[in-house]
């Protein structure tokens, strides 16, 4: 197993799951991407993520991001798991589940961190952006449930610098000014933020949010 760090090839990997046979680089395409673990199936903080991830499809949808979880049990378990979130979480589970029986890919990944449980995975997220390049690396522990709209600000946020050139402030939320990334010239600025654009100190220059009207 290799650590996984920010800007490395996601490793690829073929796996079962609750949707079928899943070559994960052919099931990402070239959209973004998210790869969540889950300490086990019929747990309960995992019922309620699994639950608020379907309810949220729309807002992934927006953002061009494929959502897959992953729990080291295997797809009839999965199968019947997903009904039971269906039912008490009022959604319908609407991605894949891997399942990870043998932990090959919770190895790949590093998702099992003995000194936590020898057997089961934490809560880890990858975010992986279009070129396949591990963006984001958020590790939980398993009595902590996820914050999903923490995880989709920050996909505003890879998407903002990746596609406009700017970064984003201390608790900045969908709206608020960004920071004009710096390998970005003053020269240029003018053209690449007609909006208008701040120089606090020469190397703090924010600009309002590019991708709004
Ligand atoms: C859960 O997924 O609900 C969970 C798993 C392990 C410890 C605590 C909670």
């Amino acid at each position: 197993m290799a650590t996984i760090r920010l800007g490395d090839l996601a490793p690829n990997f073929t796996a079962q799951s609750s949707e079928g046979q899943i070559n994960f680089h052919d099931w990402l395409g070239d959209g973004w991407g998210i790869l969540f673990s889950h300490p086990a199936d019929y747990t309960p903080v995992c019922t309620t993520e699994l639950g608020t991830v379907a309810k949220y499809k729309s807002e992934f949808d927006k953002r061009n991001v494929k959502v897959v979880a992953l729990s080291v049990d295997g797809v009839e378990s999965h199968k019947g798991w997903i009904k039971d979130i269906n039912e008490t979480q009022n959604t319908t589970v609407n991605f894949p589940i891997i399942a990870d029986e043998d932990r090959k890919v919770s190895e790949l990944y590093d998702m099992i961190h003995p000194n936590a449980d020898s057997k089961l995975t934490v809560r880890s997220v990858f975010v992986i952006d279009p070129d396949k390049k591990v963006k984001l690396i958020i590790t939980y522990p398993a009595s902590t449930g996820r914050n999903f709209d923490e995880l989709l600000r920050v996909i505003d946020s890879l998407q903002l610098t990746a596609y406009h050139k700017v970064a984003t402030p201390a608790n900045w939320n969908n709206g608020d000014d960004c920071v004009i990334v710096p390998a970005v010239a003053d020269k240029d600025i003018p053209e690449l933020f007609p909006k208008g654009h701040k120089v606090v100190k020469p190397y703090l220059r924010t600009t309002p949010q590019p991708n709004l009207d």
